[in-house]
């Protein structure tokens, strides 16, 4: 993996290093180091999405543990390639009709963005992360590891709950996974607000840079990984960063990709 940077960025952190009040409407605790919370959208779903749940056992017999390629010394619960993977949990769900299995890769964007951030742990030490568009949580995960206090992973598919508690177990930290859409709504309290590769549809991409640019707008850092999709908003965006990601080939149709880092404009 090769990388070029744009800009540097401070080494210190910027977040008080005691705790802080968590950045999720209510928590619960989970099972193996890892916390599950609901939205006040999807006020079951806090049930049943743990590793050891039914959710969680469709991810863990539907993929393979492995290193992520770009983000040495963390492990996920990833596919070779989507169709059987699909195929297999709707089977183990018993119904058609599920999302696509995006929590089951480790995408370029979210490789980049997981990538700068093992090399800039300072930027989320101590700090309040919340990871939107999540999938299986790697960028929580580094979060986490990276010394973050608090970490929330939010995403729309009850699987990638599933997967994101999963992960956050076998990396042995702490994520609150939280099944909600919060893109329309206000903006959780947040140190650092992390998107990776999340500007692949034109309504998610405008949805999202909206969102991120408001939690720029009260205060928070904003990071996001994406490897030129076809909505990204390059031009409302900072590159900070470029690297050459290992990609699956029945996803991308290629096996390396460049992905960038960027940040919302005046971030702190
Ligand atoms: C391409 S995947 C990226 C996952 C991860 N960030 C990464 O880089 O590996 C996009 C993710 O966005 C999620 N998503 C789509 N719409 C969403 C929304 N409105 N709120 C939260 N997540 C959403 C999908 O379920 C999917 O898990």
């Amino acid at each position: 993996m090769s990388t070029s940077g744009f800009r540097t960025t401070r080494s210190r952190s910027t977040c008080a290093p005691e705790p802080r009040p968590s950045v999720t409407p209510e928590r619960r605790p989970g099972g193996a180091g890892a916390g599950v919370s609901s939205h006040a959208m999807a006020p079951d779903a806090a049930h049943g999405t743990g590793p050891a749940s039914p959710a969680g056992a469709i991810v863990t017999a539907s993929t393979r543990l492995a290193e992520v390629p770009s983000v040495p010394g963390i492990v996920l619960y990833q596919a070779d390639e989507p169709f059987a993977v699909w195929e297999r949990t709707e089977t183990a769900a018993g119904r058609d009709g599920l999302p696509p299995p995006f929590w089951a890769f480790a995408w370029a964007g979210g490789q980049a963005l997981a990538r700068y951030l093992l090399d800039h742990p300072a930027l989320v030490a101590g700090c309040r992360v919340l990871d939107v568009a999540a999938g299986s949580g790697l960028l929580a995960v580094v979060a986490a590891r990276s010394g973050a206090a608090q970490v929330t992973a939010v995403d729309v598919d009850e699987l990638a709950i599933a997967a994101i508690a999963a992960n956050a177990a076998a990396n042995g930290v702490e994520v609150t996974p939280v099944l909600a859409d919060l893109l329309a709504g206000p903006v959780p309290a947040a140190d650092v607000l992390l998107c990776g590769d999340a500007f692949y549809e034109k309504d998610l991409a405008e949805r999202m840079l909206a969102f991120l640019e408001r939690a720029r707008a009260r205060g928070t850092r904003v990071l996001a990984g994406d490897p030129g999709r076809a909505f990204l908003p390059a031009g409302r965006l900072t590159p900070l960063a470029s690297y050459e990601i290992p990609v699956t080939r029945a996803l991308e149709g290629m096996t390396v990709k460049r992905a960038t880092v960027y940040e919302v404009p005046g971030s702190p």
